[in-house]
């Protein structure tokens, strides 16, 4: 089946040709660097780009729900769970960078077959631009494609944030992989950004096989990614699939200092739904859908990993365990053996908390062809 697909983008190939003559005629009157832009993204794909507006659109402020402060307790919470009740009713912002086309358009976006999500803050430019060049290249593996976006919002105030608003443009002007919400980033705001990147998704990229949601600062084996998603024989995608680092039985912690407190008047109940650890996961496109179509319906939840188990135990799914994603712990058997051991790391999928140079070596070293490892 991959490589009937091979052949049809060769074919495609020369299609292209003509296609291309027709876009530069299309955008003769767009500024040349974009120009150039569109010829090289569309290099493989068969479709001229078609150009939506959905950065211009008019919309009306969600306001603050001044009423959540009327609830019982509220005023002993700290300023962030204050602030995440008298918003959180708010899912809707306008997109400052859109790339509608990453997919190909509705109908070619079945051609993606994996597509890399990544949440990623606008000050994290070192860890975009290393993440473009090592696991998160946009490719062609093993006769499929891989592509990526980063979902962001904005940061800070005034000429701040206009700064960073310009950086993310000038990254999207290279790169086109930016979605970007005029929301304000934080902690509690990641379900919001997660919901938000769902509902472009359902638009965008609908047909896509797989998807691997997760943070900037992993290390993400893609290429065993993609092999382990083409083994499983019955899924191409339109099944049931979310699978990473499985947590089971947590609870919400009530103790206001912590990072994850959560009072109850937002969880009353004692017991999380079992979820993935938000580090990193795998999912179906279908799966994805179902959690898009549950969460219409769910309020949002400040913690961005647990809102999908919600998600998921609404529509009777279960998020289940893969070895190879490491998101919490990940521990070297002694302390006397390299923890950066490529060998550790060459069957892994997925294993949280790296720094980009740390990134940039692992992803030189699992890829020597001379790399000798002893299977345990
Ligand atoms: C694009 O946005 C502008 C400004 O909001 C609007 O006037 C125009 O109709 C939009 N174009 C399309 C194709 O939606
Ligand atoms: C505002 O908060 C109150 C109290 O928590 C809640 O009952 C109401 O549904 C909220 N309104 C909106 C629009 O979310
Ligand atoms: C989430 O973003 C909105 C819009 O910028 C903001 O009003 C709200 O305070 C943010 N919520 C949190 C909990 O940071
Ligand atoms: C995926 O497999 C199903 C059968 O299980 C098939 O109907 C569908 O066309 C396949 N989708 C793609 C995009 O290959
Ligand atoms: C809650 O968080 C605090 C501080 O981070 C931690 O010490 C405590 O063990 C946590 N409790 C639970 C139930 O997770
Ligand atoms: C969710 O899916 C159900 C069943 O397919 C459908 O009837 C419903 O309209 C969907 N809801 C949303 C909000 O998409």
């Amino acid at each position: 089946m991959f490589r009937l697909r091979r052949t049809t983008f060769r074919a495609r190939t020369l299609l292209l040709l003509g296609a291309l003559l027709a876009v530069v005629y299309i955008c003769s009157d767009h500024k040349t660097i974009h120009l150039k832009e569109e010829v090289k993204k569309i290099g493989c794909r068969t479709k001229a780009v078609t150009r939506h507006n959905s950065t211009v659109q008019s919309w009306r402020k969600c306001e603050k729900n001044e009423s959540a402060a009327d609830s019982k307790g509220f005023r002993f919470l700290s300023g962030v769970i204050k602030n995440f009740l008298y918003y959180h009713h708010c899912r809707h912002f306008p997109m400052l960078l859109d790339v509608p086309d990453k997919c190909g358009g509705a109908d070619d976006s079945a051609e993606v077959f994996l597509l890399l999500v990544i949440k990623s803050s606008p000050v994290n430019y070192e860890r975009r631009e290393l993440l473009r060049k090592t696991w998160a290249k946009e490719r062609l593996h093993n006769g499929v494609w891989i592509r990526r976006i980063f979902i962001s919002g904005t940061m800070e105030n005034g000429l701040e944030k206009e700064r960073l608003n310009k950086l993310l443009e000038l990254e999207q002007r290279e790169y086109s992989d930016i979605l970007q919400w005029d929301f304000d980033e934080s902690f509690f705001n990641l379900t919001l950004k997660q919901v938000l990147f769902l509902e472009w998704m359902e638009r965008n990229c609908a047909q896509v096989h797989f998807m691997l949601n997760g943070d900037d600062d992993v290390f993400a084996n893609t290429d065993n990614i993609v092999e382990y998603l083409q083994s499983l024989k019955d899924n191409n995608g339109s099944k049931h699939l979310f699978i990473g680092n499985l947590i089971t039985n947590a609870k919400p912690n009530r103790s206001l200092g912590s990072k994850y407190f959560i009072p109850f008047q937002l969880y009353p109940s004692q017991k999380y739904p079992s979820y993935c650890g938000g580090g990193g996961f795998l999912l179906s496109v279908h799966t994805a859908l179902v959690i898009y179509n549950m969460s219409q319906s769910i309020d949002l939840f400040p913690i961005d990993d647990v809102y999908m188990g919600m998600c998921l135990a609404k529509a009777g799914l279960a998020p289940d365990l893969h070895i190879g994603v490491r998101t919490l712990t990940f521990h070297i058997p002694s302390s006397k053996i390299d923890q950066y051991d490529p060998c550790y790391y060459k069957d892994m999928l997925l294993v949280h908390r790296f720094l980009p140079r740390d990134t940039y070596i692992m992803w030189q070293r699992v890829h020597e062809p001379g790399l000798k490892c002893v299977k345990s």
